[in-house]
């Protein structure tokens, strides 16, 4: 799917050659999990940015994020081309922010049985009132069985990498983490965007999910990750305890000074 958006020239120029081409582009992740995933080059520039929905098939089909809202006919047309948008069954994602859940009742609207799927914090916050259906509220280790052999179990992640609501799912017949904002592929660019609450049980979080064995960590904004998971996710928790050691001693001098 792609759309042909014409974008303002810095300075001057001709405004036909400054056209760009925002796609979204379709891969299986792992067997029978799709990643519908589309870059953005006027997001963060020079390097652009990349939003990633995931689709996890079955007789119940479940969708993991929305895309941001601006993006619905994108997404649309991306997941058409795998399954028809009205089979939808479940919509779920990481934790309530506009790219991840911003068109959740366009997906409401096109698909009759969807149904928005979250933990207790996130329905209880915002998706009682924003959902135009009532969500189905999962709790900590709750497993949705989508048929077809696909069993996503949803974990509570408060505050990781941010948002109190925060969770992932574990798919586990391909042993697929989808774990949204955690970027496990590029720790560093946490100096960049500084977009993770930083706090005290994160590591101890993120080693939990290591727990888990992960084969594949679906990222939001990142490229998916085949290998050992749990190294991977290891590694992250050890940066975000160096990170939140870091702060710690901030506060300490600044408290001592
Ligand atoms: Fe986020
Ligand atoms: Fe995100």
């Amino acid at each position: 799917m792609k759309v042909h958006r014409r974008c303002q020239p810095a300075s001057g120029g001709d405004p036909d050659r400054m056209e760009k081409i925002v796609e979204t582009k379709i891969n299986e992740v792992a067997n029978g999990i799709y990643r519908l995933s589309t870059y953005v080059p006027d997001i963060a520039p020079p390097a652009g940015f990349t939003f990633n929905q995931f689709l996890v098939l079955g007789d119940e089909p479940l969708m993991f994020h929305t895309g941001l809202r601006k993006m619905f006919p994108l997404n649309r047309g991306a997941l058409s081309r795998i399954i028809p948008p009205e089979r939808l069954r479940w919509i779920a994602f990481g934790h309530f922010e506009a790219d991840e859940c911003g068109a959740m009742n366009e997906w409401l609207a096109v698909a009759p049985q969807a149904q928005a799927a979250h933990g207790q914090t996130g329905c209880m916050v915002s998706l009682n009132d924003f959902a135009d259906r009532a969500p189905r509220v999962l709790n900590d280790g709750e497993v949705v069985d989508l048929g077809g052999g696909k069993r996503v179990r949803f974990i509570d992640t408060p505050h990781t990498p941010h948002g109190w609501d925060a969770g992932v799912l574990f798919e586990e017949s391909t042993k697929t983490l989808l774990c949204g904002d955690c970027r496990s592929d590029d720790i560093a660019i946490e100096d960049v965007f500084k977009y993770s609450c930083l706090n005290p049980g994160m590591g101890a979080t993120i080693r939990g999910l290591s727990n888990l064995a992960p084969r594949t960590l679906a990222l939001m904004h990142g490229p998916s990750f085949t290998g050992d998971g749990a190294a991977a996710l290891r590694a992250l928790a050890d940066d975000y305890d160096r990170r939140v050691l870091g702060q710690r001693d901030a506060v300490q001098q600044s408290a001592a000074a």
